[in-house]
Formats: structure tokens, C-alpha cells, sequence
């Protein structure tokens, strides 16, 4: 009997900070209301790490949730990813690195993925190659921000947007008999990864990295900040989430009624609800729990999964289908059977 190894999804789990701003709070800093705010994105709330905290923080948390739900001690993890676009420092060390030591995981190799808030998807891609391939067993994929930290609090084009969170998964080797159909409908099937660099300055920092050094006195302050073209990041997003599911469906023959859910980036609902429209699906495939947590850019997709699980919505076997955009331009989806 043919073997094959499967990455399951073993363990979930999320954190946000408590504090948490409404957008009548939001209209006390910059010029907007609730009215606009929520029309425009279908953003209520959005929960903001205090001063103290950094990423690592977070991450720790949704990270200690996940391997307690797989019942996996730390030392067992071989491999962690944070993906993150505020990382705790700028290029060293990895935020991988201090969560590694936090959660105790001494046998883990640490690193970060950057691609913005298509990270976690991009993660688990990654995690499902390392353990198909047999190189590791047990690897930690976390997508966690403290986006808070790089917004302008002066620009309402981009202030409203944008909350903290974390979201981890522990993806596991699993054995799989080829010629029992029912054991392969687990873990994760197929990804589609893509990027678009010729957009990169779409949404960007200018300034802090080796392009634009930050020179203090010399550097405008507000260069340190996330600058983002929103009209530009729209039109990308309907169109390559749409293609990104035709993409997935196409490579594995599947259909969308074969889709249990498709949880998307919660970055804006009118994005979620164009490319509804533009692919004839109907809006309840969609999860969506952006209304409480605003975009948290990598974590966006396993907090939603946290959530789901929490509420009872996902039962092995499911269908699950994520999706995602963000900075780089990047973008990308997974297929994986709960
Ligand atoms: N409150 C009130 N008015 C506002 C606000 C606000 N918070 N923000 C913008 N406006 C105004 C603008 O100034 C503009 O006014 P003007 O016509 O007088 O110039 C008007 O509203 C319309 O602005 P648009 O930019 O055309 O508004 P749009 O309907 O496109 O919505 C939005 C803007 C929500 C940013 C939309 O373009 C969008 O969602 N883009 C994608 C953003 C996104 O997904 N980003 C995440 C990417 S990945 C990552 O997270 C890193």
C-alpha cells in the first residue's frame, strides 16, 4: 500500500489586543464618521496593541494557542515562520527568532517571510513543501502584526484601515494511503503563489530600509510610515483574488461547490464583494469577521480560521479555500481539506 505524507493542519490558534477602537473613536482624530468608514470598508472595530507591545508579543500567544490545540510540546516544532510586515526589528533579528525562544521551541530553525498581507498564505505553502519533501515533521507558520505602530494617525485615507492581531497554525506530517481516497481528503492539496514587484510602490514605507536610509533631522517622519495608493490596491485586489480562484479550482479540477468556505484577507468587504459578483459566488462562501478586526494584514487569515473553528463552522473534510493580496505586490491562495 502507497504511503504518501500529508500537511495537516493540526493546531489553530489567535490573539488581539483588548484594546479595542471604534470608528466614532476614529472620528475624534481625523476628519470621518462611521457612516463613511463603514460603507466604504465594513469596518466597525479595530483592536490596537499598547505601547508596550511589540509583534513577538502577539505572535507569542496565538503561537502557545496552536501547538496547545495540537497538543505538541515546543520542542517538538522543527521550523517556525512569522509572516509579518512589522517585524519587532528592521532586517535582524527575525521576529521567527525571538518567538522561537519565547515559546521554548530550542529544535526549531526560525525565519520571516515578507509578503505583506499574502504572509500566512505564502507560510503555509511553504510549510506543506518542507513536510511533503520529509524534512521536517512539525512546522509553526504565524502570521502576526502590530500595524498600529506604522500607521499615520494623521492620514484618513489609511488610519481607518488597519488593526494588530495574530493568528498561528502548527501543520503536521501525516501519513496518507494513496489507495484510500477518504485519507487523502486532509491537509493541505495545493497552493498558487504570485507576485507583481512592477507595483511594489503601491504600498510601501519609503523611508528606514537601505533605498531611503533614515537620516534623523533629514528624514521627513511620516516617510517611516505605511503610504498606500487605495484606488490602485482595489482594482489589483477584485482582479487577482478572482484569478486566484479560478487558479486553484483549474489546477486541481475541483469546483466552487466543492468549496466548503473561501476565506479571504479581510481587507475590505466591497473588494470581497466585487470579486463575489465578478465570479457569479454567492457572498455566504465568503468568511468574513472584519467588521471587529479591521485589516491585520498577515494575521488576517488565521484569526478568521481561529474564529471558524471557535464558532463550529469547520468540520474535517471541509473544503477550504483562502485568498489574499497585499504589499509587494503579492498575492496567492491555498486549498487544504480541514
Ligand atoms: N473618511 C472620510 N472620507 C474619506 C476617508 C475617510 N476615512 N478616506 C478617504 N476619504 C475621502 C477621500 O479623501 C476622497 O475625497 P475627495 O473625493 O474629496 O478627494 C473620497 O473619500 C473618496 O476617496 P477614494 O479613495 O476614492 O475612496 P474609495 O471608495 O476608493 O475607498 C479605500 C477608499 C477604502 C481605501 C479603497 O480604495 C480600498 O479599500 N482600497 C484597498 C485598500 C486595501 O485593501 N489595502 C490593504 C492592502 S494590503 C495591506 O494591508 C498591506
Amino acid at each position: 500500500m502507497k504511503q504518501s505524507i500529508r500537511a495537516v493542519i493540526t493546531g489553530i490558534g489567535s490573539y488581539v489586543p483588548s484594546k479595542r477602537v471604534s470608528n466614532d473613536d476614529l472620528a475624534k482624530l481625523v476628519e470621518t464618521s462611521d457612516e463613511w468608514i463603514y460603507s466604504h470598508t465594513g469596518i466597525k472595530n479595530r483592536h490596537i496593541a499598547d505601547e508596550s507591545e511589540a509583534t513577538s508579543d502577539l505572535a507569542v500567544k496565538a503561537a502557545e494557542q496552536a501547538l496547545e490545540k495540537a497538543r505538541c510540546p515546543a520542542s517538538e516544532v522543527d521550523l517556525i515562520l512569522v509572516a509579518t510586515a512589522t517585524p519587532d526589528y528592521l532586517g535582524f533579528p527575525s521576529t521567527a527568532c525571538i518567538v522561537q525562544d519565547r515559546i521554548g521551541a530550542e529544535n526549531a530553525a526560525a525565519m520571516d517571510i515578507v509578503a505583506a498581507c499574502t504572509g500566512f498564505i505564502y507560510g503555509l505553502e511553504t510549510a506543506r513543501v518542507f513536510i511533503e519533501t520529509g524534512t521536517y515533521r512539525n512546522v509553526l507558520v504565524i502570521g502576526a502584526e502590530v500595524l498600529s505602530k506604522i500607521t499615520d494617525w494623521k492620514d484618513r485615507n489609511t488610519c481607518v484601515l488597519f488593526g494588530d492581531g495574530a493568528g498561528a497554525a502548527l501543520v503536521s506530517a501525516h501519513a496518507a494511503e494513496t489507495s484510500m481516497k477518504d485519507s487523502l481528503k486532509r491537509g493541505i492539496l495545493t497552493s498558487y503563489l504570485a507576485a507583481y514587484g512592477k507595483d511594489a510602490e503601491v504600498l510601501l514605507r519609503p523611508a528606514g530600509g537601505t533605498r531611503v536610509p533614515f537620516i534623523p533631522g533629514t528624514t521627513p517622519p511620516e516617510d517611516l510610515l505605511l503610504r498606500m495608493n487605495g484606488r490602485k490596491v482595489y482594482t489589483f485586489a477584485v482582479s487577482v483574488l478572482g484569478k486566484t480562484i479560478e487558479t486553484l479550482l483549474g489546477k486541481t479540477g475541483l469546483s466552487l461547490q466543492d468549496i466548503t468556505y473561501i476565506v479571504p484577507h479581510q481587507a475590505n468587504v466591497r473588494i470581497i464583494e466585487a470579486c463575489a459578483k465578478r465570479l457569479d459566488i454567492p457572498l455566504e462562501k465568503f468568511f468574513l469577521n472584519i467588521e471587529e478586526f479591521a485589516n491585520t494584514s498577515a494575521a488576517s487569515i488565521p484569526i478568521a480560521l481561529t474564529e471558524m473553528e471557535q464558532r463550529g463552522l469547520l468540520h474535517p473534510g471541509d473544503l477550504i479555500l483562502t485568498v489574499g493580496f497585499g504589499g509587494g505586490l503579492t498575492y496567492g491562495g491555498n486549498l487544504l481539506y480541514w
